[in-house]
């Protein structure tokens, strides 16, 4: 007998509805899965055995096929355990078939019939609804993240027999997860990034965050260690604006495909802080692997990725990131598929001047010339292209540890970062842009018009130090971020100085190479 049973498969961070076509026939016992299937999926067909034999169900010798259609799509997943067990059964007759139909199944099998968690059922229950689907079946771990897509019942399940059981009685014995909306899941998480009032001093790194958040424009702090570098890092998802509810879904996704879901948490409703160990491998950031997964930068979407000790980093690591900083997404292949995910982080790094870490200071720092400019030099220059602004950390004074003077606190910087960020929703309306850091140089001279006085400053900056093209543009970036927070249509002289001084070709790594 033949059946269909629908399951879903993930491409990227989108889910496809995928038929289970289960056939028994008579001829020599064998069990074949066909259909793109990877070893996970073919892997099934042991743990499906199993499972229905310890459920008291032997499959008779026949041959068994069964196929995932379309056929054309790869699937490297677990889940389908469930929607085979689910076609075997229909297929022997132990279920009648109009009783799994609209059902969509989901879940990994042991193999006493207990059903595991999966990864990406959230983007699953999102495909099954805009398919029309009524009801998803999916393992108990993984229902509150279906639970936050209204109009569909999603049902929690820990084992087999209660799938069956509750198929044939249609019962409350598998209770539908109750829909949360996901706007009331946003207070949840309020208050755990800490304050920028906790950091002395430092206010010129502080305006650097500032302008950083504001225009999604990478910063790198230079500075001894003690210094704060770390502490303002870890802050500045705060001064980021909240997630809205479509970035929080997107966000979701990534962290479901991954199964990086923290337990019992059905939306990731604030902006992540990523900050690898310098030890990472170029596959761990960018994301890859045999059956590809969502790396450290896609979990960083629209959110911080803070890489500390920058120069520790193996320079393949590095490297990985040229291409998704350009296109705030990575595109991993394999031989016969390609799969993209989102990766528009915002790049926060760290690091000491010197292998010693208190460079400029000649009464600590041993370390010799040849040694920091070696250490300086494992940061690629194209690397360094693509770092915005770059801000040089003093040790704090003690008046600034000690002095009831408390600088730029969390609350004035968002301010200021929302400011900027609604000017730039304004100016790029309809097109393809959304933040400054994003112009590219044909757009340059009409959005960054500058007045007589301003290019005639320009002009001499570009001379006097020796600006590569690169560099004019990015000063130019960041002075229309720099204007924005002070809601000026118009970029300034003092605009364009401030935004020079936080360049690394003009600081820190200047004449140090
Ligand atoms: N500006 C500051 N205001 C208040 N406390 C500070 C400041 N800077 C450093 N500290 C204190 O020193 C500790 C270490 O700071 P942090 O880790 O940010 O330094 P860092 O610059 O990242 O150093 P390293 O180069 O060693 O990584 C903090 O936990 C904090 O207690
Ligand atoms: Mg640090």
């Amino acid at each position: 007998m033949f059946t269909d049973t629908l399951s879903a498969t993930i491409q990227g961070i989108n889910a496809l509805i995928v038929h289970v076509e289960t056939d028994i026939a008579n001829g020599l016992p064998t069990f074949n899965i066909v259909g793109s299937a990877g070893t996970e999926v073919k892997e099934a067909r042991d743990r499906v055995r199993s499972a229905l034999k310890n459920n008291g169900i032997n499959i008779p010798p026949s041959r068994v096929t069964i196929n995932l259609s379309p056929g054309g799509l790869r699937k490297d997943s677990t889940a389908f355990d469930l929607p085979i067990c689910i076609g075997m059964l229909t297929a022997m007759e132990y279920l009648p078939e109009e009783y799994t139909e609209g059902i969509l199944f989901l879940g990994e099998i042991g193999l006493n019939g207990e059903i595991r968690p999966v990864r990406g059922v959230l983007p699953v229950v999102m495909a099954a609804k805009t398919e029309g689907v009524k009801e998803c079946i999916v393992p108990t771990d993984n229902a509150s993240e279906g639970s936050i897509v209204p109009g569909i019942t999603v049902r929690g399940a820990s084992d087999l027999k209660s799938v069956v059981e509750y198929l044939i009685n249609k019962d409350d014995s598998l209770l539908p997860a109750t829909h949360t909306d996901p706007e009331s899941l946003f207070n949840e998480n309020a208050g755990v990034i800490p304050d920028f009032d906790e950091v002395r001093g430092q206010e010129r790194a502080k305006r650097a965050a500032v302008i950083s958040a504001a225009g999604f424009h990478s910063l790198l702090m230079t500075g001894p260690p003690g210094a704060g570098k770390s502490m303002i890092a870890r802050r500045i998802p705060g001064i980021l604006p909240p997630l809205t509810l479509p970035e929080s879904l997107e966000l979701t996704s990534i962290y479901s495909v991954a199964g990086k879901m923290p337990k019992g948490r059905a939306l990731i409703c604030t902006r992540s802080f990523q900050s690898p160990h310098h030890t990472i491998t170029g596959q761990a950031l960018v994301g890859g692997g045999p059956v590809p997964m969502p790396g450290i930068i896609s979990l960083s979407h629209r959110s911080v990725l803070f890489l500390d000790e920058l120069p520790e980093f193996g320079r393949d690591a590095i490297e990985s990131l040229r291409q998704p900083l350009e296109e705030k997404s990575i595109r991993i292949s394999r031989i016969r598929y390609t799969v993209e995910y989102p990766a528009d982080f915002l790049l926060i790094s760290a690091m000491n001047p010197c292998p010693c870490g208190y460079f400029p200071d000649r009464n600590r720092c041993r370390c010799t010339e040849n040694e920091i400019n070696r250490y300086l030099g494992r940061i690629s220059g194209p690397i360094l292209d693509r770092i915005d602004l770059c801000t040089e950390l003093k040790s704090v004074e003690m008046k600034d540890m000690t002095g009831k003077k408390i600088g730029l606190k969390t609350s004035d910087m968002s301010e200021m970062v929302e400011k900027a960020r609604k000017m730039q929703e304004r100016r790029y309306k309809g097109t393809k842009y959304r933040f400054n850091s994003e112009l590219k140089a044909d757009d340059m001279d009409e959005v960054c018009r500058l007045g007589k006085k301003e290019s005639l400053l320009m002009e001499k900056l570009y001379k006097e130090f020796s600006l590569s093209a690169r560099s004019y543009h990015r000063i130019l970036r960041v002075s229309r971020t720099i204007a924005d927070i002070e809601g000026s249509e118009e970029i300034s002289t003092d605009h364009l100085l401030e935004a020079a001084s936080f360049r690394p070709d003009l600081e820190y790594f200047r004449n140090r190479k």
